[in-house]
């Protein structure tokens, strides 16, 4: 292994979301967070240094990505996920959950319905209500411990009248579902056929387990990639959130232009110059970090498993395909979402996301746990699972 994974770095007091304020943001003390999405690495030595070198040129003026910004993009997704984009279809954002609020103001008017599968990421429908539209609910159903899509209940959704949008989330947070081509069709030719825009977020795309691969919602025909859009970013895959670079990728023309003139009509320019800067380097040279980073997640999850399995049996794990979220099931306590946000709080001293803020009823009993730390620190939080549910 080239990479440290199981260093641990203190990340207090660097204006870290996960790390920093966390007595008065989960009202407790000596919590340990396993919570928002990122990661507890560095990322990779050469987006390290490229920003080193960037931060010493010493000018921050107004910045435009150069065509090798483009070209890191396209060559990355032909590369890892075997999918052609044209540089001409990427347009730039700073965030996902930005560009999914401007997505919707652009293609939906007030009132109107944008379908999601809860359980789901909580921004999608804060994203939907706070601009005045409507969330339509195609839950997923759990099959054992594998969740699956409903696509008799999203026939009846699309047809719905006033129903515009779906934002798809694959692989999916926080089930970790990687979606297959077969159910990714299912999809798409259900919308389609009520002309449903589809917004597919593949934000962790490259987080994906061994043996398994991501599909591309776009790549899949020449119909569903113009009659959908595509979310991406480098930022879950090498830990660089905090610099606010993101993609979408819109191949029709006139969605294109669409999206551009809500960006004109808001001001809104080009990204941030070092986020540009690390985007292209984690593209070019990510890869070998990536892939242990993959067995270093792989390793965390094996163990998580096995301890789960030995010590808290009643809690089931239901086993992501992608990502380093884990959607853990504490249903068999009979906890209600206060006593359960009670326990993980103040008894385990754990920040993990409250399973019902992806949807109620059918995130209620559930915790998301994010994996992606050493593993000193998951065997921490786990055994502090493990002494707090010992007095349930
Ligand atoms: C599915 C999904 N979309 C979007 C985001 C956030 O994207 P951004 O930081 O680019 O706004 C996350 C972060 O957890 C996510 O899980």
């Amino acid at each position: 292994m080239r990479f440290d994974f199981d260093r641990i770095i203190d990340r207090t007091g660097t204006g870290s979301l996960k790390w920093d304020r966390l007595d008065a943001r989960f009202g407790a003390t000596g919590i340990l967070p396993l919570w928002v999405a990122d990661m507890d690495f560095e990322s990779p030595p050469e987006v390290v240094a490229a920003l080193v070198r960037r931060a010493q040129h010493g000018v921050y003026g107004y910045t435009t990505p150069m065509p090798e910004y483009y070209q890191a993009v396209t060559d990355w997704f032909a590369r890892r996920h075997f999918w052609r984009i044209a540089p001409e279809w990427i347009v730039t954002a700073t965030g996902i959950v930005p560009a999914l609020n401007l997505l919707i103001q652009t293609f939906t008017k007030p009132g109107e319905g944008v379908i999601v599968q809860k359980p789901v990421y909580h921004p999608f429908m804060s994203a939907i209500e706070r601009n005045g539209r409507r969330v339509v609910n195609n839950p997923l159903r759990s099959e054992g411990n594998v969740y699956r899509m409903d696509y008799a209940d999203l026939e009846r959704k699309a047809a719905e009248p006033g129903t515009r949008l779906l934002i798809l989330c694959s692989p999916h947070n926080p089930v970790g579902r990687l979606w297959t081509a077969e159910e990714l069709e299912r999809v798409g030719d259900i919308c389609f056929a009520h002309d449903i825009l589809v917004i597919s977020d593949e934000i962790h795309c490259d987080l994906v387990y061994e043996g398994r691969r991501h599909v591309p919602f776009g790549s899949l025909s020449e119909e569903f990639l113009l009659r959908s859009i595509t979310c991406t970013a480098p930022s879950k895959t090498f830990n660089l959130a905090g610099l606010q670079a993101a993609n979408l990728v819109i191949a029709s023309p006139e969605l294109r232009d669409r999206y551009r003139r809500t960006i004109a009509c808001l001001g809104l320019g080009a990204p941030n110059l070092f986020g540009i800067e690390a985007l292209i380097a984690a593209y070019r040279h990510g890869e070998e970090w990536l892939d242990e980073l993959m067995a270093h997640l792989a390793g965390n999850l094996a163990f998580l498993k096995e301890f789960i399995a030995a010590n808290v049996p009643r809690v089931k794990v239901v086993e992501p395909e992608a990502t380093y979220l884990v959607w853990l099931d504490f249903r068999d306590y009979g906890l209600d979402a206060e006593a359960l946000q009670r326990l993980v709080r103040e008894r385990a001293r754990l920040a993990l996301v409250e399973g019902h803020l992806f949807g109620s009823p059918e995130g209620d009993g559930f915790e998301r746990v994010n994996i992606a730390c050493p593993r000193a620190t998951l065997e921490d939080a786990l055994k502090r699972m493990q002494d707090a549910l010992a007095s349930v």
